[in-house]
């Protein structure tokens, strides 16, 4: 049973295959936190009060810690009653397992707040989430102050060390590690998105590598303004509360209204941050991706940005889908720069009719072409923005976000649109609905170029609401879009990789990782992606960045083939044997996708760490392995022969090199390794290029 409840003990038990969690009931009706960790295989052992009371940490294992009941430690909820009354007091009421779902439901009895605290285990992937629903059930209003989705209290250790994804646009998902001290440490985002700056993700450890040791861990589902604090006090347990920022915020919940945060999802590693990586992995391809789209392969794509700008048009955007379907792309995006008086990034935004100068007769010839290729049709679209030179400002300038008498700070020239209203949530859903009912559009690069200032919204009492609406809004249409068309693939763009989480993934398909196309930079962006999301989201693209010359074309399809393939090079300016080349790395690619989008990835070798990177995918069947090796510069990286040990094999199974017909058994791969030759001429003292070098191996289980 995944979820018990133990009434002797008076304690919930949760547990997936290898994790047990538990929080039981106080005397005076309080609900504390008793145990995260391994599980624990005889359920009557599970810590309960009894145990928990004796220690000095007591006061800080409430599950949902309010601010009131005389407590001190981080709160997850903090409400004004209208006496203002602003001390919460819980007291469970009753509780409700059904399967993998458990709600326990507190009320603060003289203000009849009422407040679900929301379980879902999902055994298989060893993921469990948490999150709270909190309901008026007075006739007056009650304003919440914070409402975070959840508190998490770790075993007592003085050593931990702390895990983020920190970054910037054209470096996000950068691995940041760092000791627990006492103290708070808060992570955040102001910005109204996900940000590149910070991603809502924690993992703490116990000295952890890649396989072995403890890794306790949680990733909140939430695109929009959100709030980690990580909570220590000298011999006191750690402490992480984490959830929509209380930062601007402000919720008023007239009677009968609701509030539901975000989840949480969250796990335990006992073998290390590459058991984290694949438990994460492995629940978004089976739970979280949308519709039944999520165990299928995404195709090869081809977005002409790079090559043309803003300068599409029908004819240069043929040539180049001629050239697209020449290498085997399998979908044709055309970006920025096809609607409205779109020339440059100072006008047109808003205005979701074709540019008729582009495309004299709209996209369906383009369409209908890229079709005829072969290939799917895709396009880009920036539904949450609005150029001041645009005739959607013209009409409805009060649809922008904005102060009265303060400036409106445009960023790239735009401003951004109230989605918390009502009618910009209708102008956009109706937008893009109309194009894709009308068009054979089977994707959507869904961008958003730039965060959030001016957070007023004209004539409304209750302002602050904004940065949760507006992404209740967004979530709202992505969904119905996803209802109304489920063949299309919606990709969550930010300017970059300025909107990654698990929020947004329930409806998006894939993510634009980063701007920053460049196939050395690419390693470490994709390392620190891959710690918390499925490689099958994250897109990589061959382009010229770097210069085209920089590095050799292999080596940058072989950065862009760990994860979903795009290639976004200006392909007018490749030579016949470089097209070739690119065909046959992305046929290459094909024939091992459905092991790198939809199977296991162990990280062999960290870019950070020596001049190697190194990522084995296995697939889900176990019949097919697939290495990537990746050389670059480093004062090493003349050495010649790298050594690498394989994982996750099954050692009495024997593997085939498919390129040298060579067997090898499981344990041998794994305990003695393979060695790859990489070049070793001097020729590499000279020409840069020739530090850059990599390498795919393929194995087949043969027996
Ligand atoms: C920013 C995105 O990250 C780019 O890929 C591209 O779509 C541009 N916006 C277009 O304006």
């Amino acid at each position: 049973m995944p979820i018990t409840y133990n009434a002797t003990k008076r304690l919930w038990i949760l547990e997936t295959q290898n994790t047990g969690y538990a929080f039981g009931i106080s005397g005076d009706g309080h609900i504390k936190h008793t145990y995260w960790g391994a599980r624990i295989t005889r359920t009557k052992d599970y810590p309960d009060l009894s145990e928990h009371q004796k220690n000095p940490w007591w006061d800080w294992n409430d599950e949902i810690p309010v601010r009131g009941e005389g407590h001190h430690t981080e709160e997850c909820l903090k409400v004004r009653y209208k006496d203002q009354v602003r001390d919460v007091v819980l007291t469970c009421q009753n509780h409700k397992i059904s399967g993998d779902y458990l709600v326990v439901t507190l009320v603060d009895e003289a203000y009849k707040l009422e407040v679900d605290l929301h379980y879902r285990v999902y055994p298989e992937n060893d993921i469990m989430e948490k999150r709270v629903v909190i309901r008026n059930l007075s006739s007056n209003e009650i304003k919440i102050d914070s409402s975070f989705s959840g508190s998490f209290y770790l075993p007592e250790n003085n050593d931990y060390r702390l895990t983020s994804l920190t970054g910037m646009w054209g470096h996000e998902t950068r691995i940041q590690r760092e000791t627990v001290h006492e103290g708070k440490r808060v992570f955040e985002s102001r910005v109204g998105r996900t940000s590149h700056f910070m991603n809502p993700f924690f993992a703490v450890d116990e000295r952890a590598t890649e396989e072995h040791g403890n890794v306790w861990y949680g990733l909140l589902a939430w695109s929009g303004n959100w709030k980690m604090v990580i909570h220590k006090r000298i011999y006191e347990t750690v402490q992480i509360v984490l959830g929509v920022n209380n930062w601007d915020f402000r919720y008023s919940l007239m009677p009968g209204e609701i509030f539901e945060t975000p989840g949480v999802f969250f796990g335990f590693s006992q073998s290390g941050f590459g058991t984290m990586s694949r438990n994460l992995h492995r629940f978004q391809q089976e739970q979280l991706l949308p519709g039944t789209d999520a165990q299928k392969h995404r195709k090869v794509l081809y977005n002409s940005w790079e090559a043309t700008n803003f300068g599409v048009n029908e004819e240069n955007q043929k040539a180049l889908a001629d050239k697209a379907a020449d290498i085997g792309a399998e979908i044709f995006v055309v970006d920025d720069g096809w609607f409205g008086e779109r020339n440059n990034d100072t006008a047109g935004l808003g205005d979701w009719f074709v540019n008729r100068d582009k495309f004299p007769d709209g996209l369906k010839p383009l369409i209908e072409y890229v079709n005829r290729k072969g290939m799917d049709f895709g396009l880009w679209f920036e539904p949450e923005m609005v150029n001041k030179n645009s005739r959607l400002y013209e009409q409805h300038p009060e649809w922008v976000l904005q102060f009265p008498n303060r400036p409106k700070t445009e960023i790239r020239n735009q401003l951004i649109l109230n989605l918390a209203k009502e009618e910009v949530r209708e102008f956009v859903y109706e937008t893009l609905d109309r194009f894709l009912t009308e068009l054979n559009i089977k994707f959507i690069k869904w961008d958003m170029n730039r965060p959030i200032l001016e957070s007023g919204w004209g004539g409304e009492k209750h302002q602050e609401k904004m940065w949760y609406q507006y992404v209740m809004n967004l979530y709202a249409i992505w969904r119905e879009l996803k209802r109304k068309h489920p063949g299309v693939i919606l990709e969550s763009c930010a300017g970059g990789g300025g909107r990654v989480d698990i929020g947004i993934m329930r409806y998006a398909d894939q993510f634009w990782t980063s701007d920053n196309t460049d196939p050395f930079d690419r390693q470490f962006i994709q390392e620190g992606f891959s710690l918390c999301y499925a490689p099958k989201t994250m897109m990589s693209w061959v382009t010229d960045w770097g210069g085209k010359n920089g590095y050799p074309l292999t080596y940058r399809f072989h950065s862009a083939m760990m994860g979903s393939l795009g290639i976004g090079a200006d392909l007018s300016e490749y030579s016949p044997d470089e097209l070739e080349e690119a065909r046959g790395c992305i046929s290459r690619y094909k024939a091992i996708r459905d092991t790198i989008q939809n199977g296991r990835l162990y990280r062999l070798m960290s870019p950070g760490k020596t001049a190697f990177t190194a990522n084995e995918f296995v697939a889900p069947d176990h019949n097919e392995v697939v290495v990537f090796c990746l050389k670059n510069p480093a004062p090493l990286s003349l050495f010649s022969v790298l050594r690498l040990k394989l994982r996750g094999l099954d050692e009495d199974g024997v593997y085939q090199d498919t390129e040298t017909g060579k067997d090898f058994s499981g344990s041998y791969l794994m305990n003695r390794g393979i060695d790859l030759d990489f070049h070793q001429d001097w020729e590499i003292k000279v020409n840069r290029t020739r530090h850059f070098d990599s390498k795919i191996v393929v194995y087949k289980k043969i027996n």
